[in-house]
């Protein structure tokens, strides 16, 4: 069964040209899918119909099971604590709280012990290789030490699905290859991934297939050769 499957999704705004037009998309379980494309050609506008942050104008937004284009307010809120992770490219952590208590907020929200939120949050910051900064405050981590605090967050919640708009767009080439690198490591664990980038290099070394957009239509979709 797909985790995500779009039909025909079009979104429109009350000015200009669609966003998007008639997507169809279907993503299975496992796969790790880079969405390329021109600046305005609708990359963003795609991962926030997946993610229950917007609404098509016409069409079906289906995943893990959820008509995500039906949901109202809370409904979605619920919907993305319990099957989506989403990484974006300035981080979005809260500076008032540190680095363990940022990871961890998912977690309380959804309900999960005080301990239990503890335990998980160790294990990823220690996975991620950020544990050492646990007791900081993210103004005083790197760009990459940040964006892997916010993939732990992302994560806290077991995500059917990790989104991630521009997740190395604020990095320099060493930070963005290690977030590289983590990406990769959660595709080969499992993780079904839907990245944004305007970097087909990027994409090419994370992704298992690229999908490219232009003018809010898929003018391809390609399936890369399987990686190592
Ligand atoms: N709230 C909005 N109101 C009106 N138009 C919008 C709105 N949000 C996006 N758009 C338009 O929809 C189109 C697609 O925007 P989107 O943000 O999805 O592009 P993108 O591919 O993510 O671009 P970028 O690479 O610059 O992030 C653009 O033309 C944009 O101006
Ligand atoms: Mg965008």
């Amino acid at each position: 069964m797909p985790v995500i499957e779009l039909h025909d999704v079009t979104r429109k705004y009350d000015e200009g040209p669609p966003a998007l037009r008639d997507v169809s998309l279907s993503v299975s379980a496992g796969e790790a899918v880079a969405i390329l494309g021109p600046s305005g050609s609708g990359k963003s506008t795609l991962l926030n119909l997946i993610a229950g942050l917007d609404r098509p104008t016409a069409g079906t937004v289906t995943v893990d099971g959820v008509r995500v284009d039906k949901l109202g307010e809370a409904g979605s809120a619920r919907y993305r604590r319990a099957r989506i992770g989403m990484v974006f490219q300035f981080f979005n952590l809260l500076d008032d709280l540190t680095v363990a208590d940022n990871v961890m907020l998912p977690a309380q929200l959804s309900g999960m012990t005080r301990a239990d939120a503890q335990r998980r949050a160790a294990e990823l910051l220690g996975t991620l290789g950020v544990d050492r900064h646990s007791a900081a405050y993210p103004g005083r981590l790197s760009g990459g030490e940040r964006q892997r605090v916010a993939v732990a967050r992302a994560l806290m919640n077991r995500p059917a699905l990790l989104l991630a708009d521009e997740p190395t767009g604020a990095l320099d080439t060493a930070a963005g290859d290690d977030v590289r690198q983590l990406l990769n490591e959660l595709h080969a664990d499992g993780q079904t991934i839907v990245l944004v980038t305007h970097d087909l290099a990027l994409a090419e070394s994370c992704a298992t297939r690229t999908v490219q957009l232009v003018d809010g239509r898929i003018a391809a979709d390609t399936t890369l050769a399987a990686r190592r």
